[in-house]
């Protein structure tokens, strides 16, 4: 067979495992041949290949990014965009497409699939760990790991300085990071989008702990958490493919208010892309690995329209159209843990 995989969405630590264990797994024990599409959906539309081979596979499982790079390009916004994949489809004899992503690639690889007839099989990522019907997707160990990290940095800082520090991290809709990386930090107060704000929840947690003798708190707040029910207008040309605008900011902001209301000295530190970037743990090269060798099973079984995913400690796959029609929100049972900390 010659298979064709993508890597679409942000960027992740893992997708080049998961591209390694692709092209391992079915040039070696299948006998077939494996090209890459180019910055996600952009690639099959546009017809950007590059050959894929045991020897340039070699030596990525530990490298962040991915050596096919990616894009948020949605072909449905594209003047024949679905029409001009399958057609490269055909092109390039390809008898079946990994696509690698998040809500938004694999939404188009249901959509290709349902209304076009793509042969497709998807493997979910995000850092973000949003993505249904998989309990998680790789990267986001990778991500709690950088988030624990930092906060233990900044740990030290805030007892140096009697400060309050606030950590921004990424969760546009999910509070998955903030929520494990908070704990993991001990974090005295987390933020998450699932949960509606009440700052006096946060500034009576800071009292209590500068009231017994500790003058300093940490705060963990996921990016997409909205102040005051807050709800600002987006402009239709700041919107990608996907209609998602850039977001952040909320760090700084909320380390004013809590200033204020506190009278304690508070910063903000935003992660960022930190948290996207670099190389993968042990546990998302695992996953990565596992995803990728399932996903070229189920190409090369035919098993189409299909996704890849972990249940409990196996990896199994489930419809696509199951991942996709809502995001993985945080589990609230996971928050009750994290608020036994608070204060
Ligand atoms: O979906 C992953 C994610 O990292 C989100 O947490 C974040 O909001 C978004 O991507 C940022 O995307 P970009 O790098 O395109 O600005």
């Amino acid at each position: 067979m010659r298979i064709g995989i993508l890597t679409g969405g942000g960027d992740c630590p893992g997708l080049n495992a998961v591209i390694r264990a692709v092209v391992r797994h079915s040039v070696k024990n299948f006998g077939s041949e494996v090209v890459g599409f180019l910055e996600g959906w952009r690639g099959p539309m546009e017809n950007m290949v590059m050959p894929l081979t045991l020897r340039s596979t070699e030596a990525i499982l530990n490298r962040g990014g991915t050596i096919l790079r990616t894009s948020r390009t949605n072909p449905f916004k594209f003047d024949r965009g679905p029409e001009r994949i399958i057609e490269n489809m055909e092109r390039n004899s390809i008898d079946a497409l990994i696509a690698v992503g998040g809500e938004d690639t694999c939404g188009v690889a249901n959509r290709l699939h349902k209304e076009y007839g793509l042969k497709v099989v998807c493997v979910p990522k995000t850092i973000d760990n949003d993505l249904n019907a998989t309990d998680f997707t790789f990267g986001f160990d990778t991500a709690v790991n950088i988030v624990a990290e930092a906060i233990d940095r900044l740990h030290t800082t805030a007892e140096a300085h009697n400060r309050v520090l606030v950590c921004e991290v990424m969760g546009r809709q999910a509070g998955w990071i903030a929520c494990y990386g908070g704990i993991a930090g001990g974090a005295d107060f987390i933020l998450v989008p699932e949960k509606p704000v009440v700052i006096n929840q946060v500034v009576e947690a800071i009292k209590k702990c500068h009231a017994r003798g500790r003058d300093y708190s940490i705060v963990v707040v996921a990016e997409g958490v909205k102040i005051d029910g807050e709800n600002e207008e987006v402009r239709e040309e700041d919107k990608d493919d996907f209609g998602h605008t850039k977001i952040g900011g909320i760090g700084d902001k909320l380390a004013k208010i809590l200033e204020e209301k506190t009278g304690y000295e508070t910063r903000a530190t935003t992660l960022g892309h930190v948290q996207r970037g670099g190389s993968p743990t042990a546990f998302d090269r695992v996953l990565a690995t596992r995803f990728g060798v399932h996903a070229a099973e189920l190409a090369h079984e035919r098993k189409f329209g299909r996704m890849v995913s972990l249940q409990g400690s196996e990896v199994k796959d489930v419809p696509v159209e199951d991942a996709v029609d809502q995001l993985k929100t945080l589990d609230l049972n996971l928050y009750k843990v994290a608020e036994v900390f608070f204060g």
